[in-house]
């Protein structure tokens, strides 16, 4: 792996701290953005099943000429192929779009709570894990009765948590239960789907050190320990975004930044009233 931070995981495996998002990404920008990604030093992408661009993402991999093992592969089980069996053969299905034999990480998308389904499908990914298709295991969207429940049924961490979490809606809570748990927390639309990028507080502290607001907020995601998954389809803006490890905010900025959190700061659904 190229020299970036990585984070330690509770199954003794790592992850780059940065990754590429490639959600509303169709396949034949997927291609692109993740071979601009890989070239300017990414080696982490995170895709989905639902996202429907497995396909380009594997092309995407395969045209950077970055050797596979270097690089970290999210993909993520979605809600409608949830439960024991059908989970197992979803993951085959995007091994196959992606073109390779394992993935380095392997998500339950949503618990959707209302399927009754989440624990079946947490046992078949301790069953990927068994078996080699997935090195690493973990969750998405879930709350920490969730977490406690598939840790207390199977004995098995998930890896990480990943959640919306961006400097308007935090997630202290949570994130508390992650550390007593030991899982890692990792933030999905870590730049608020952009709207973040024009906030008079970003704005300000990222006149202050020359950058631009989205590298601030990188660097807050990075210097909570945060793993983080900007989304960008544009080469310029994927290597902007990575271009984050010349500079570190002050105690002012961290303060600044960690007051914008709000009650009502949630731009995605939420998990526990979603019905998808
Ligand atoms: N697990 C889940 O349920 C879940 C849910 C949502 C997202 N995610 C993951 O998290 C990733 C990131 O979240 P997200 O895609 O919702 O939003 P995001 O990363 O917070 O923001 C993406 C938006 O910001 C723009 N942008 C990115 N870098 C920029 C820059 N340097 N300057 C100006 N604009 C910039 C992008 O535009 P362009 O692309 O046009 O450049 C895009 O419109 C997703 O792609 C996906 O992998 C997971």
């Amino acid at each position: 792996m190229s020299e970036q931070p990585i984070i330690q995981l509770n199954d003794h495996k790592s992850i780059p701290q940065i990754g590429l998002g490639v959600w509303q990404t169709p396949n034949d920008t997927a291609v692109i953005a993740v071979e601009a990604a890989l070239r300017n030093g990414y080696r982490h992408i995170d895709t989905a099943a639902i996202y429907g661009n497995e396909q380009g993402v594997g092309e995407g991999i395969r045209a950077s000429g970055v050797a596979r093992e270097q690089i970290y592969v999210t993909t993520k089980l979605w809600n409608d192929d949830q439960g024991f069996d059908s989970a197992l053969r979803a993951c085959e299905t995007s091994l196959k779009k992606l073109g390779t034999d394992y993935v380095d990480l392997y998500l339950i998308h949503w618990p959707s709570p209302h399927r009754g389904l989440y624990l079946d499908s947490w046992k078949a990914l301790v069953r990927l894990q068994e078996d080699g298709r997935a090195r690493s295991i973990g969750v998405s969207n879930f709350g920490a009765e969730q977490l406690e429940r598939i840790i207390g049924e199977t004995g098995v961490k998930p890896v990480l948590n990943q959640v919306e979490l961006h400097p308007r809606f935090q997630q202290r809570e949570l994130r508390e239960a992650h550390s007593r748990l030991g899982i890692a927390t990792q933030s999905w639309s870590p730049l608020g789907q952009g709207q973040l990028l024009n906030d008079a507080v970003v704005g300000g502290i990222a006149a202050k050190h020359s950058k631009t607001p989205a590298q601030v907020l990188i660097r807050w995601h990075l210097d909570h320990n945060f793993i983080v998954i900007p989304k960008s389809v544009t080469p310029l803006r994927i290597a902007e975004n990575f271009a984050v490890h010349d500079f570190r905010l002050d105690e002012d900025d961290r303060h600044q930044l960690d007051a914008l959190d709000s009650a009502d700061g949630r731009i995605g659904p939420d998990p526990n009233t979603a019905t998808f």
